[in-house]
């Protein structure tokens, strides 16, 4: 797995409980399936986001200034897949 703060993007997946009962395990797993050996793209949980209601949740970190530049709310499976491929093909 690749080192975060050599990373572009981070994708943090909310594992708070709320989250984790809308399967926000399962985003993270396809995050990191989709991430690999990928330099660029360092995916990582995250402690909870304060935004339970509208979890699954997912935050968009721009590294090394580990600025939050998005937190998606209601994130399903195939949306976590797509935002991956197109954050890698950005880096790529
Ligand atoms: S549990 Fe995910 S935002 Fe609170």
């Amino acid at each position: 797995m690749q080192e975060p703060e050599s990373a572009a993007f981070k994708i943090r997946v909310c594992m708070g409980g709320r989250c984790r009962m809308n399967f926000a395990e399962d985003l993270l797993k396809i995050a990191q399936k989709a991430a690999g050996e990928s330099a660029s793209v360092a995916v990582e949980p995250r402690p909870c986001l304060d935004q339970c209601e509208k979890g699954p949740n997912v935050e968009i970190v721009q590294a090394p200034a580990g600025e939050a530049v998005q937190i998606l709310n209601g994130v399903t499976p195939n949306q976590m897949a797509q935002l991956s491929r197109s954050l890698l093909e950005e880096k790529a």
